[in-house]
């Protein structure tokens, strides 16, 4: 029997891909540079970084190590996302701080500033309980998305208004791992889908 030429399989162009943004040299050189603004910004204070849940958690733990002198930490999470990649816009608070923060220079440490409905519910209830200073790091930017009218003090990165993956940011909980942020493509199918959620 003659022997079937292999059929070439098309090349699946319209599957989940991320395509690397910045990658983990780049993040490392920038925290570093972050880290050195804010310990120029406060020299002989306490620092009492918070970080929110997850999507900061490598993010806070690279800048707190590039801080000399005293820092602290504490998480806090909230939600706001669901499943796909538009935000509902309700922010709800889902796990409170260990420990006052009344008279401490906090500073919020955020993976991104989306359309900033996440920042303005925190700053509410921080700005609420009395710290001495108040002041808000964000590793990324996307300002184009803003609906809040709210800024971060320190910013790692300006973006594009793409979704953005890895470095501690999610997708439906994965991504969060890989170590450098990337732009996520979804399938179209999969692309509606997520819009409804
Ligand atoms: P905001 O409330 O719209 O500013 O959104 C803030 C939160 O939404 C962030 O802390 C992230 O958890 C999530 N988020 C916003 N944009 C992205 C993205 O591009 N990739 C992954 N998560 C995102
Ligand atoms: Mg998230």
């Amino acid at each position: 029997m003659a022997k079937l030429a292999k059929k070439q399989q098309p090349k699946q162009k319209n599957e989940e891909d991320v395509r690397i943004l910045i990658s983990r040299s780049r993040l490392q050189r920038r925290i570093t540079e972050m880290a050195r603004e804010i310990r120029k910004d406060f020299p002989n204070e306490p620092l009492h970084l918070v970080g929110v849940l997850k999507g900061a958690v490598f993010f806070l733990t690279d800048l707190g190590q590039q801080i000399p002198g005293d820092v602290s930490f504490d998480f806090i999470a909230v939600s706001s996302y669901g499943v796909g990649t538009h935000s509902s816009g309700q922010v709800r608070l889902t796990r409170d701080l260990d420990s006052s923060i009344e008279g401490k220079t906090v500073i919020i440490v955020e993976d991104i500033l989306d359309t900033g409905m996440t920042l303005q519910y925190l700053l509410r209830i921080f700005d609420q309980r009395k710290p001495k200073c108040l002041r808000v790091a964000v590793l990324l930017d996307k300002p184009e998305r803003r609906i809040a009218a709210v800024q971060a003090d320190y910013v790692g990165f300006t973006i594009p208004n793409e979704f953005v993956v890895g470095y501690g940011l999610d997708y439906a909980e994965r991504y969060r791992n890989l170590p450098d942020v990337g732009v996520l493509t979804l399938p179209t199918v999969a692309t509606n889908a997520a819009k409804v959620g």
